[in-house]
């Protein structure tokens, strides 16, 4: 009530001395003071907007920023990254040039990632031209990050720092390179995380794969698309091994919920636009450069300092075991997927006929419980793990994972190589490397 009063009383207060007096001046005076009045108010209010529009002119980005290939570079991310401009475009093409013929271009998102590192280094050493994309988000150690990014940048690939959200960024990569794929694999990965800040799923899985998939469908050439999805979709599926075919209807954590609603985006961008979309449905996948957040990586931390190990059981002191898969298998299965994937049929971001729509498994098709990974550490490590037992938590984990991988090797020729013990020796070896050493004397073989 007394803010309501203060306010009234503001109101009533001349906003210029000498406004009108209607008692006592004359007539012209009273004109005379009218007009000066209103100009210098009119000059006053003109000044500010002015002065405002050039304050608003001087912050705003360029309109379209793929509209002149001169565009300054702008700040983009809080982390102070900039893109756009003449030096910034110059490095894109030349990352972005095959080397050998048939030439692919390839933008890979989430390429200081681990799968996306390994993916745009293969890539690259075959002759395709790769540019990166990531946000180098914090989920996990980012000097990791930029440990990847260095070595791919010794190899040729630009890794342009922004976000799979930022529309105005996707539409110049995509004007200033004509794409012929995508490979995504951006995303907030991790199950448990899920817990803690459920939006950032909803934003890099859901809000920036919908936003990738506009810009891939105004593109033209429309590029083809492969994308990870997850093996988490089969949730509480308890028919093993897990085929394409079975239900993905009732996922166990959010994670699983928004690769669930990738595959179904993914539909209908394939079906209303054309695009060619192949989904990857990714199990636990591990080796050099992995993901601190992973259980191989976290154990390995802990037993080398001599910290206990919380390893998780079924009912009953059930296993829970996993489907581990090594990385280069999964990049061959990457690559495969990319090599046979047909272009898309849509122009102008409107469909021309049917387009090829895929989900494949890619696992090792040999689960391994977490147990037997922890011997297997403690093996290769030469030191005891203090183990401590608990049950599941219902916190997105499943019991089991199992890949039936019948339809990629029969489409892509997937076959993996590696079992557990041989990839985890590669692993602890870089691990030991790069945490006694350094990341500058580690490299990706
Ligand atoms: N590693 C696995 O075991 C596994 C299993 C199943 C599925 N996947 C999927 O495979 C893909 C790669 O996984 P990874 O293990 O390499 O994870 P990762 O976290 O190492 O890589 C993902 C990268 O994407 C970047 N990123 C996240 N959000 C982004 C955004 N909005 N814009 C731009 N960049 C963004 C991150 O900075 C990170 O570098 C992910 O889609 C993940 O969900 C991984």
């Amino acid at each position: 009530m007394s803010q309501l009063k203060t306010l009234s009383h503001l109101d009533s207060i001349p906003s210029s001395p000498g406004k009108f007096k209607p008692d006592k001046p004359s007539f012209q005076i009273h004109r005379l003071r009218l007009h000066s009045s209103l100009l210098s108010r009119l000059a006053f209010w003109s000044l500010l907007f002015l002065t405002l529009m050039a304050f608003l002119f001087l912050l705003s980005p360029p309109s379209s920023p793929s509209s002149s290939s001169f565009s300054q570079p702008r700040r983009n991310l809080g982390s102070g990254a900039s893109w756009g401009g003449r030096e910034w475009e110059k490095r894109l093409r030349k990352s972005a040039a095959p080397r050998s013929n048939p030439g692919r271009t390839v933008l890979v998102t989430g390429a200081a990632g681990f799968v996306g590192s390994h993916v745009s280094l293969s890539l690259r050493r075959r002759g395709d031209g790769v540019v990166g994309l990531d946000n180098f988000d914090s989920y996990y150690d980012p000097g990791l990050k930029r440990a990847r990014q260095n070595l791919l940048s010794r190899s040729g690939v630009f890794i342009v720092e922004g976000d799979i959200n930022d529309r105005e960024l996707l539409k110049k990569l995509f004007d200033v390179v004509p794409f012929t794929h995508v490979m995504h694999l951006a995303a907030q990965a991790g199950v448990r995380y899920a817990m803690e800040n459920p939006s950032s799923y909803i934003h890099s899985n859901i809000a920036g794969f919908v936003n990738l998939l506009e810009a891939c469908k105004s593109a033209n050439p429309q590029p083809a698309i492969i994308w990870a999805s997850s093996s988490s979709v089969y949730g509480l599926n308890s028919k093993v091994p897990f085929s394409e075919k079975d239900r993905t209807d009732q996922p166990a954590s959010l994670y699983a919920a928004t690769k669930k609603a990738g595959e179904e985006i993914a539909h209908t961008y394939n079906h209303i636009h054309g695009l060619s979309i192949t989904g990857l449905r990714f199990f636990t996948v591990y080796g050099p450069w992995g993901r601190p957040d992973m259980a191989y990586f976290f154990f390995t931390k802990n037993i080398l300092k001599g910290k206990q190990i919380t390893i998780y059981e079924g009912p009953d002191h059930s296993s829970v075991a996993r489907d581990f898969t090594y990385i280069d298998d999964i990049v061959k299965g990457c690559l495969g997927a990319l090599d046979t994937a047909k272009k898309s049929t849509g122009s102008g971001g409107k469909k021309k006929g049917a387009a090829q729509f895929r989900i494949f498994n890619l696992g090792n098709t040999s689960p391994v419980p977490v147990t037997e990974l922890v011997r297997i550490l403690e093996k290769l490590l030469k030191v005891k793990a203090k183990k401590k037992l608990l049950p599941l938590p219902r916190n997105g984990d499943v019991k089991f994972t199992h890949a039936n991988i019948s339809l990629a090797h029969s489409e892509l020729r997937y076959e993996p190589k590696t079992d557990l013990e041989a990839g985890l020796k590669k692993f602890v070896k870089w691990y030991i490397s790069y945490y006694n050493n350094g990341s500058k004397k580690s490299s990706f073989r």
